[in-house]
């Protein structure tokens, strides 16, 4: 006789969380078996939920393996490793963690912006390492204040990041697939005419095939030597050898990357670039905003079993592009 579940968690989400989920509903907790859900038969036949994260994604192999699947509940903003055409086909719900992450992401973009324009990763390093003594007065950098955003997507993390530019007396315009009548921010429908215009270029638009290097030469070249090119959101939309090559060569000024197109990265392919300041993919990584990334992964798993529905669904449109 096999053993029946209510959740299949593909990807722990911390123990706080997992010892939640595991109180109540049966969780098969998939994530601890490293062949994953080939390692299990019939167990998997009456599981309609499944936990997950934008990490570990939800792949067409998975989907075939619940054929009661109805909903997955996954951790992160992000759904570009969730394969939402094999959701749609059968019409199960995804829930992706919107919302709760904004204001950490766009920080974080911030931090990125002051860091490469101001070197301050550098600069800790100059005193740090005892430059300042040996070799006196720090290179003077470029200044951030009054200067020209341009945001790439203004969903809710592209427009939390335009909300701290007043604090900068900055002017804001934008690009995204079609213009927001309501948003207070200039619309540029090209993007190379964005860059063009822009002194800091931030990308936060969403990953996935439909954007991929939508980030390339031309783009890169337009916003120059002296532009600055931040990027939040996947490291699939900047064409990274083009962005390499430019601030090699000196065509571009600077970059503020917390995401690369392969994570984690080669140390080689930044080593001597101080223009570039780099983190680790950490834009919503703080203790209060996981915490809420979380809750709400456990609300959506909780209200799907109350009503049927989720919380947050990824939005239909997304689900056929
Ligand atoms: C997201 O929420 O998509 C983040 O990139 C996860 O790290």
């Amino acid at each position: 006789m096999t053993a029946s579940y209510d959740v299949v968690q593909v990807a722990s989400l911390g123990a706080d969380f997992d010892q939640r989920l595991a109180a109540r509903y049966r969780v098969l907790p998939a994530w601890r078996e490293p062949r994953g859900l080939a390692a299990f038969g019939g167990e998997l036949q009456g599981l309609r939920v499944a936990v997950t994260s934008v990490r570990h994604g939800f792949t067409q192999s998975m989907f075939d393996a619940l054929p009661a699947l109805q909903a997955v509940c996954s951790w992160g903003v992000g759904h570009d490793t969730l394969d939402l055409r094999a959701a749609a086909a059968r019409g199960i719900g995804v829930s992706v963690t919107p919302d709760v992450l904004d204001d950490c992401v766009a920080d974080l973009a911030w931090a990125l912006m002051l860091s490469a324009a101001r070197r301050t990763a550098v600069g800790d390093r100059y005193v740090k390492t005892g430059q300042w003594r040996a070799l006196g007065q720090f290179p003077v950098a470029t200044k951030v204040s009054s200067k020209r955003l341009g945001i790439l997507g203004l969903g809710r993390i592209g427009e939390a990041i335009a909300r701290r530019a007043a604090g900068f007396d900055m002017q804001v315009r934008y690009h995204s697939r079609s213009p927001r009548p309501q948003a207070p921010y200039g619309y540029e429908a090209s993007l190379v005419d964005l860059a063009a215009w822009s002194d800091f270029l931030v990308v936060a638009c969403v990953g996935g095939a439909a954007t991929r290097h939508l980030v390339n030469a031309p783009v890169i070249r337009a916003l120059g030597p002296q532009g600055i090119l931040v990027n939040i959101a996947r490291g699939s939309v900047v064409d990274q050898a083009a962005a390499l090559a430019a601030l090699r060569s000196g065509e571009l000024g600077g970059a503020g990357l917390d995401v690369l197109e392969q994570e984690p990265t080669p140390a080689v392919e930044f080593a001597g670039l101080d223009q570039v300041s780099l983190m680790p993919h950490v834009g919503s990584a703080t203790r209060e905003t996981r915490a809420a990334m979380a809750e709400l992964v456990l609300d959506n798993v909780n209200e799907f079993m109350r009503s049927g529905r989720l919380l947050t669904p990824v939005a239909a449109r997304e689900m056929q592009a």
